[in-house]
C-alpha cells in the first residue's frame, strides 16, 4: 500500500521505517528541512535501537523516502498517518493545533477513498474532529474520505521491537471497509486486531496509559510505606506479581514515572473527565503521588547532603526520563535537579546519551562527560536513570572521590550491601 506519514518524531519515523519495512511504500514528512535531509541520507536524530537499520534499509529498497510538508506526504495515497504532536495546553487538554494544521493541509490532495489514521494519542472525540476539519478544509469536496483511530503503545528505546510484535492492534473506526484497508497493513503481523468505534479505540489509549501510570504509583506508595515499616518494596512486588491478575511489570518503585506520554496523558484523560463533571479522584490521586514522589527524592537528597542543599555539591547519574532512551521530555531527573538547583546546590550530572542537551536546558547544570567526573568533591551521589552501566562502575574509586560518601539511589539499581561495606551511607527507594 502507499502509505503517506505527517510528522517524523519518535511515533511518525518508527511507524514510517516499520511499515517500509512491512512492504509498504511510504513517504514520511516533517516540518524541518534540515531534518528531512539528515533523514533522507539515513541519518537518524534519534537513539532507538534498530531503527537506522530500518531507516537505511527502507531507503536502499526506495520503499521509504522523507519529504517537507504533510500535503507532499499525502498526495497519492491510500493511507494517511498523522503522527503529529499534541502537547500538553495550559488546561492539561492535549492540544489539538498540529493536527488541525496537518489535516487542512492533506484534505486538498487526498484521492477519493483515502483512510486518514489518527496515530498520535488524540483525545476522545478527535476522530469526528479531523473528519471535520477535513471537509472544511476541502471545502465540502472531499469524496469518500474516513478518519479511523489507531493508536500506538510503542515504548520508547523498543520502539521497533514493539511495533513489529505489537500485543494488539486497535483500531476504531465506523465505516467497516475503511477498518478492513487498515487493518491491511498489518497483515503480516500475528495480533489481536480489536476494530472498535472511535471514541472507544481513543478511551483504549488513555486507560491502558492510565492504568500503567496508576501501577507505578502505586508501588510508589506501597514502596513509602514500606520505608516507614522496614520492608523492602522489591520483594513485595515479588511477591505480588506471581499472581497473573497482578502480573510483575511496572511495579519498580522509583522517583516517579515521566517521559512524553504518562504525565501529558494523564493530564489530558483528567480534563476529559473534568469537562465532562466525572470526579475522577483515583486518577487526581495517581497524579498527585507521582508529584510527591519527585520531591521525596529530593528530600532525601537533602537529608544526605546533611539537612540542606545550598553551597553542597551532588553528583546526578542519569537524566533521561528512563534508560536506553536519549529522552528528556518531563523527566523526572530534570524535575529533581531543577529542585537542587533551586536551593542552591551545585549540581554535576552525566548521562550516557542526552548531557549536552540537558546542559542546553539548565544553564547552571555542569554536564560531565564521565560517571567519575561527577562525584569529584560530591557530597551526594544520586542515581536517577537506571542506565546499566552506572552498576558496574568502580565504587572504591568513587568513594575516594566523593567528599562524603552518600548515594541516593532512587531507581534501586545498585547493590545496598556491597556499598555499605565499602563504607558508603546508602537509600534507596522503599527498601
Ligand atoms: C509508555 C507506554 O509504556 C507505551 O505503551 C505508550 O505508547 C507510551 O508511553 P514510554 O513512555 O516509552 O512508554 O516508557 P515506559 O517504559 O512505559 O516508562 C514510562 C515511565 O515510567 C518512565 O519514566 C519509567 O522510568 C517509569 N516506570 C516504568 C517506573 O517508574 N516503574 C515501572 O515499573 C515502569
Amino acid at each position: 500500500m502507499r502509505v503517506g506519514v505527517v510528522g517524523s518524531g519518535y511515533v511518525g519515523l518508527t511507524s514510517a521505517a516499520c511499515l517500509a519495512h512491512l512492504g509498504h511504500d511510504v513517504v514520511a514528512a516533517d516540518l524541518d528541512p534540515e531534518r528531512v535531509a539528515r533523514l533522507n541520507k539515513g541519518d537518524v536524530p534519534i537513539l532507538e535501537e534498530g531503527l537506522p537499520r530500518l531507516v537505511a534499509d527502507g531507503l536502499a529498497s526506495r520503499r521509504l523516502r522523507f519529504v517537507v510538508g504533510a500535503a507532499n506526504a499525502a498526495k497519492g495515497a491510500d493511507l494517511v498517518f498523522i503522527c503529529v504532536a499534541t502537547p500538553q495546553g495550559e488546561d492539561g487538554a492535549a492540544d489539538m493545533g498540529f493536527v488541525e494544521q496537518a489535516a487542512r493541509e492533506i484534505a486538498p490532495v487526498l484521492s477519493p477513498g483515502t483512510v486518514v489514521v489518527n496515530k498520535s494519542t488524540m483525545p476522545v472525540g478527535s476522530t469526528r474532529f479531523v473528519q471535520r476539519v477535513l471537509h472544511e478544509a476541502a471545502g465540502g469536496q472531499l469524496d469518500r474520505v474516513t478518519v479511523a483511530s489507531n493508536p500506538e503503545f510503542l515504548r520508547e528505546g523498543q520502539a521497533v521491537r514493539d511495533f513489529l510484535n505489537p500485543d494488539r492492534i486497535v483500531i476504531g473506526c465506523d465505516d467497516p471497509s475503511a477498518a478492513v484497508q487498515v487493518t491491511d497493513l498489518y497483515r503480516a503481523m500475528r495480533a489481536p486486531v480489536i476494530v472498535t468505534d472511535p471514541a472507544s479505540a481513543e478511551m483504549i489509549k488513555y486507560a491502558s496509559n492510565a492504568f500503567l501510570a496508576t501501577k507505578i504509583s502505586f508501588i510508589n506508595a506501597i514502596a513509602n510505606l514500606c520505608e516507614a515499616v522496614d520492608a523492602d518494596v522489591r520483594e513485595v512486588a515479588l511477591g505480588m506479581g506471581y499472581d497473573p491478575r497482578i502480573g510483575f511489570q511496572f511495579l519498580h518503585a522509583g522517583p516517579g514515572y515521566g517521559g512524553s506520554c504518562f504525565p501529558k496523558d494523564t493530564a489530558a484523560l483528567l480534563n476529559t473527565a473534568v469537562r465532562h463533571g466525572y470526579d475522577f479522584a483515583l486518577l487526581q490521586g495517581v497524579i498527585a503521588v507521582n508529584r510527591q514522589q519527585y520531591e521525596r527524592t529530593v528530600d532525601k537528597i537533602r537529608n544526605a547532603a546533611g539537612g540542606a542543599l545550598a553551597g553542597r555539591t551532588i553528583g546526578v547519574w542519569g537524566l533521561t526520563f528512563k534508560a536506553d532512551t536519549d529522552d528528556l521530555r518531563d523527566s523526572p531527573a530534570l524535575h529533581i535537579v531543577e529542585r537542587l538547583l533551586g536551593e542552591g546546590a551545585t549540581v554535576r550530572a552525566y548521562d550516557p546519551a542526552a548531557g549536552e542537551r540537558a546542559g542546553q536546558q539548565y544553564h547552571d547544570l555542569i554536564v560531565c562527560t564521565d560517571a567519575y567526573d561527577v562525584v569529584e568533591d560530591a557530597d551526594v551521589l544520586a542515581v536517577l536513570t537506571e542506565w546499566d552501566e552506572f552498576r558496574w562502575k568502580d565504587f572504591d574509586r568513587v568513594k575516594a572521590a566523593m567528599a562524603r560518601p552518600a548515594i541516593i539511589d532512587a531507581r534501586n539499581l545498585l547493590d545496598p550491601a556491597a556499598l555499605r561495606r565499602r563504607g558508603f551511607t546508602y537509600a534507596g527507594v522503599g527498601r
